[in-house]
């Protein structure tokens, strides 16, 4: 995939909840990194709009301090003033929506609500009613509903105004440099597909860990909680990616029926197979944290997970019988998104008693971050007179490679939709296959299980992947 990118056309880029905390933590300062790389529409203005009223100027202001304090480059007064030119405000009240059509100055538009799912339908038919389907592309976060009948009224209220092709559905992990190269990696290297399935893989770990707590974020997360936030979404999609087969070309809608034929092929959460657990005060880093129950807005009698361990299995020709471990956390010992192929065993019996006991398979590891790397575990001689045997690594990272830093998720899904190129986006259909797979855990959830904040979740996830091993630990 060569990186030659079309300007970008003109259009009006509008964000709905253009003060909320969406908007001034990623949204500003990726519009303006794309700035610094000459990467905005050609003509266009921005438009924040939201119900708080706010002066133009005190708008502008608001930007700049996030753009200060959160773009990938750093603050330069040139590329800042090719972003406040074009910013402009409109207050969100009755008239909101016709002041808003008279604001806009192109045909064509992208809309980002940066607002609660549940605002959607409200927001979608506000358009609709003031002549702004046309022209108009819809960007959206996840969550897209909170479970499976949830979801399909919300994919329902967008469809009836706009076309699928105008809905672009965001899973930010898919907006990852990393996750991204895991497409090229397989299929750009003729040596990895070949023993990409069950013949030689002897299981897939996907943890997606995280030395956060919830943060200031308790009233959200007590309606979603770790299933929902990422095993639904991001987990499913790095899945996905990893183990589908190869599209037919790298287009859009190639890869993504790929990815939802992969999907349809997940069998649907097992209660038995999985481990929910919360964390309690611990220590991370030398620090005392708080446990999930102490967090502000937490009821002391919570049920919300903030760990989820599961056993899948991929029921289709490649994967058969190949366990996949997925696991996500908050408060683990440290932040990581890592996957890990482990391969079969050589028959031991060759290497006599040279071979360790405790020797593990070749393993690949792909380091999605914060370490972007990837590494291949190998066996290797040791020197000597006698055979003894002893694991090698090796490597490739993304720092040492390539100098140039990678974009943030958000600027890259924000340029693809305004070129409306839909690949990293996610289809309606792979959304509802999701929901179907965590649903029967999101109506009969298994018991809730402490673990220490600084630890890798509770033991019994261990014993949910013996005689494995989680590779993180
Ligand atoms: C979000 C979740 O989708 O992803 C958060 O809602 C989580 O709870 C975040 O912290 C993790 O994203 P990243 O890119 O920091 O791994």
């Amino acid at each position: 995939m060569p990186d030659s990118r079309p300007s970008t056309p003109a259009q009006d880029i509008v964000i709905i909840g253009g003060t909320g905390s969406l908007a001034r933590l990623k949204l500003f300062p990726a519009l303006y990194d794309l700035a610094v790389d000459d990467m905005l529409p050609a003509k266009g203005k921005i438009v924040g709009a939201a119900r708080t009223p706010m002066s133009e100027d005190a708008y502008r202001e608001l930007a700049r301090q996030s753009v200060t304090l959160y773009a990938r480059n750093g603050y330069d007064e040139e590329a800042w003033q090719r972003i406040a030119a074009r910013l402009t405000f409109v207050t969100l009240d009755d008239a909101g929506y016709d002041n808003l059509r008279r604001a806009l100055t192109q045909p064509a538009r992208l809309v980002y609500l940066a607002i609660p799912p549940s605002a959607f339908g409200t927001a979608v038919r506000a358009l609709s009613k003031n002549g702004l389907i046309e022209g108009t592309r819809l960007l959206i976060e996840k969550p897209f509903g909170r479970d499976l009948p949830s979801a399909k009224k919300l994919d329902k209220e967008l469809r009836d105004e706009l076309d699928e092709s105008q809905i672009f559905r965001i899973d930010h992990y898919l907006g990852k440099e990393t996750v991204q190269n895991i497409l090229v990696f397989r299929f750009g290297n003729s040596l990895f597909e070949r023993v990409w399935n069950r013949d030689a893989i002897d299981h897939i770990e996907i943890t997606v860990a995280e030395s956060e707590g919830i943060g200031g974020r308790g009233s959200f997360y007590e309606e979603v909680g770790a299933l929902r936030d990422v095993v639904q979404n991001h987990l499913l999609q790095i899945l996905s990616i990893l183990t589908m087969e190869p599209p037919s070309s790298f287009d859009a809608e190639s890869i993504r029926d790929e990815k939802e034929k992969l999907l349809r092929a997940v069998q649907p959460l097992d209660k038995m197979r999985v481990v929910r657990g919360q964390y309690t005060r611990g220590r991370i880093d030398g620090h005392a944290v708080k446990g999930y129950l102490d967090e502000a807005a937490v009821p002391d009698d919570s049920d919300i997970e903030t760990f989820v361990a599961a056993r899948v299995e991929i029921d289709n020709w490649r994967w058969a019988g190949v366990p996949i471990y997925l696991r996500t956390g908050k408060r683990m010992p440290y932040k990581a998104t890592e996957i890990e192929i482990g391969f079969r065993d050589v028959p031991r019996s060759y290497f006599g008693g040279s071979y360790p006991h405790d020797m593990e398979p070749n393993s690949l590891r792909l380091a999605i971050q914060p370490e972007e790397e990837i590494s291949f575990s190998l066996l290797a001689k040791v020197p000597g007179p006698s055979i003894s045997v002893k694991p090698v690594t090796m490597s490739f990272s993304y720092e040492a490679s390539f100098s140039a830093e990678p974009a943030e998720a958000y600027e890259r899904l924000i340029l693809d939709a305004m070129l409306g190129d839909p690949t990293l986006f996610v289809r309606s259909d792979s959304v509802m296959r999701a929901w179907e797979i965590v649903q029967p855990v999101l109506d009969d959830p298994p018991p809730l299980l402490d673990y220490r904040a600084g630890t890798w979740g509770p033991k019994e996830a261990d014993k949910l992947i013996a005689p494995d091993e989680w590779h993180l630990r």
